[in-house]
């Protein structure tokens, strides 16, 4: 049942990829003893980037307790159709994990279930646990909390409330394997919080790591000539004030528009959750892992190509006309954060496919 669902493939395992950092450790140790001073020293751009961001750490926060029960449950639920409405929509409908994809749908806002578009652009689920909340607006303080939205949103899955999500849970046979991955529920593990336990679960697996992570970890040809000088540009011209850490972003709020202000309104950001005149305009800074692959950008997706995101970017977040020199360096650096593997989603929603035919 596991091999349908083509998502964990894209993303190497912790273990490998500790084994591979441990290896590289070992040799830059075994390298430092033998050739003593001579060893050649931490370039001034690797030791300001360690300063900006980190390699992603080996697993994600809340992860601990994850059981494999419980991750493959998630990811079974993270691809039913069976939980919209009308059968028609999964989680993978606008956030592809299917063969190596990004976990994005490549749109610039997705149709829901009932064929209503939304408002906003489908960001990617991978690496988004690594982030300090969820949601453009930060409307959500993490996975967990943040599926339980679509699944009850009229304009994404539409189901009508908890009570007939639980109960299509039971109809679609997922009692044995909801009781494997909460053993020690008491009563019926079939909950529409257990659901989302497990959704947060499979997530929490979906780490793609790139070179930038083997750079920051000490190995500079990891990231070549032209990729280094993007670096020292994006850093230079001030994209680290908001986009920095692990996710490279995900770590704050800021104004779109700080500087010269956001030309197509209409969203208005966090200000329409809490009402603050001081939230108007203001969203999460987003992670830019993989931003290569999730065009198109920005919350309400207008922006169809990376280089005009980051020369849009320098200009209303820095006040700055980058030269398109500067904008394809920064293009060329910020491709170096896709992870090993990954491709761009077909754009297109995937078709209504019959459940059956994907069963477990
Ligand atoms: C119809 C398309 C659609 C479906 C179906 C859908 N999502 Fe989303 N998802 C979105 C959009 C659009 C956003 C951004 C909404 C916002 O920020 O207000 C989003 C945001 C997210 C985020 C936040 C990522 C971040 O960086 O902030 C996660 C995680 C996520 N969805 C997971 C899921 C899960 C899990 C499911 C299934 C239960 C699901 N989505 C179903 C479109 C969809
Ligand atoms: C003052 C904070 C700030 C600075 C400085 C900043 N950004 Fe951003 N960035 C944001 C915010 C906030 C968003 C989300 C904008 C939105 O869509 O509402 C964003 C979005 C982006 C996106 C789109 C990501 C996506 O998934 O759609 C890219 C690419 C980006 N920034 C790159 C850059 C680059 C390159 C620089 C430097 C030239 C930069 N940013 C400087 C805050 C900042």
């Amino acid at each position: 049942m596991e091999a349908k669902h083509r998502g964990r493939s894209a993303i190497p395992a912790a273990g490998v990829t500790l084994a591979v950092l441990a290896a590289a450790a070992a040799a830059l140790a075994l390298s430092g003893c033998g050739r003593g001073p001579s060893a050649p020293a931490e370039s001034a751009l690797l030791a300001e980037a360690k300063k900006l961001f980190q390699p992603l750490p080996a697993r994600m926060p809340g992860s601990f307790s994850d059981t494999p029960e419980r991750v493959a449950l998630g990811e079974e639920l993270f691809h039913e159709k069976g939980l919209s409405v009308n059968s028609t929509q999964s989680c993978n409908t606008c956030h592809r994990v299917d063969g190596r994809r990004p976990g994005a749908d490549n749109e610039r806002v997705s149709l829901g279930a009932l064929g209503t578009p939304g408002t906003r652009n489908s960001p990617t689920v991978i690496n988004a646990g690594f982030q300090f909340v969820q949601f453009w607006d930060g409307r959500a303080a993490d996975l967990k909390e943040q599926a339980k939205g679509p699944i009850l949103n009229p304009v994404e899955m539409a189901m009508p409330d908890e009570k007939a999500v639980e109960a299509r849970l039971r109809q679609l046979g997922y009692t044995p394997a909801f009781r494997r991955a909460f053993p020690d529920a008491k009563g019926d593990p079939v909950t529409f919080d257990n659901y989302a336990e497990a959704i947060a679960a499979f997530e929490r697996t979906l780490v793609s790591r790139s070179r930038f992570d083997l750079f920051l970890g000490g190995d500079e040809s990891a990231l070549t000539a032209a990729e280094k000088k993007g670096l020292q540009t994006f850093i230079k011209v001030g994209c680290t004030t908001c986009h920095s850490g692990a996710p490279v972003g995900g770590q704050m709020f800021q104004k779109m528009g700080l500087v010269n202000p956001y030309p197509r309104g209409g969203d208005l950001g966090r200000f329409q959750e809490t009402g603050k005149p001081e939230d108007r305009m203001m969203f999460k800074v987003p992670m830019l892992r993989d931003v290569a692959l999730t065009a198109p950008y920005f919350h309400d997706g207008s922006v169809p190509t990376l280089e005009q995101a980051v020369s849009e970017m320098a200009w209303l977040q820095l006040g700055r006309k980058l030269t398109p020199q500067e904008t394809r360096d920064i293009v060329t650096f910020l491709k170096s954060l896709s992870g090993d593997g990954l491709r761009v989603a077909k754009a297109g929603l995937t078709p209504p496919a019959q459940r059956q035919a994907s069963a477990r």
